[in-house]
């Protein structure tokens, strides 16, 4: 079935973000969108018994099978958890932070330094394989997630998330995103975590 390209307008005039950036960013998204049904539609048809690791048709897909994948989901994950809803965290997830990370001051100040640590992606995981909470930073959108996780939040570090606006400048950007962080979706992960929903 075909992916569907999700409308994220809503986040039009957020306060940090111009409209430039936020559009041009809907349009890349947009893309890995397009790309991921491209290969999948291709890949139904494309002849296995060329498959190689130099080269063939079915190999490059499936080699950028999961760029596209990634690329869709991880920034429906980032534009999801942005937009204020509450200025802090509550509950089960915040004690979790605390948990695996100290306090609340030192899980945002490990995840600023992930942000600052990578090109690609910061995320916020539950790990089913120790039950905790983790950060993990991705280069490019397939590489540096290990498996059997669960995103709870994610971080677009991409220069294309900032440049626009904040130039070379990713702390500021971190700080506009950090202000507008929706918590509410971020608890509404972790919620299903603790159902042991997907
Ligand atoms: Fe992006």
């Amino acid at each position: 079935m075909a992916h569907t390209v999700k409308n994220f307008d809503r986040l039009i005039g957020l306060d940090g973000f111009s409209e430039k950036l936020l559009k041009q960013h809907f349009s890349l998204y947009q893309g890995y969108c397009n790309k991921l049904n491209e290969i999948e539609e291709k890949l139904s048809t494309a002849d296995r018994t060329t498959a190689n690791y130099s080269f063939g048709e079915f190999s490059e897909l499936k080699r950028r099978e999961t760029v596209a994948f990634n690329g869709t989901y991880l920034h429906e994950l980032y534009f999801e958890n942005l937009g204020p809803t509450l200025l802090t965290p509550d509950g089960a997830l915040s004690e979790a932070l605390k948990r695996d990370f100290g306090t609340l001051q030192a899980w945002e100040k490990d995840m600023r330094a992930c942000a600052l640590s990578t090109p690609g992606w910061v995320l916020l995981t539950h790990n089913w394989v120790d039950s905790k909470l983790h950060h993990y930073i991705l280069y490019e959108h397939h590489i540096g997630l290990p498996v059997h996780q669960k995103p709870l939040l994610a971080i677009d570090c991409w220069e294309h998330a900032f440049m626009l606006d904040y130039g070379t400048a990713k702390a500021e950007y971190l700080n506009a995103f950090f202000k507008n962080l929706n918590w509410n979706v971020v608890e509404d992960r972790f919620a299903r975590v603790l159902k042991h929903l997907k």
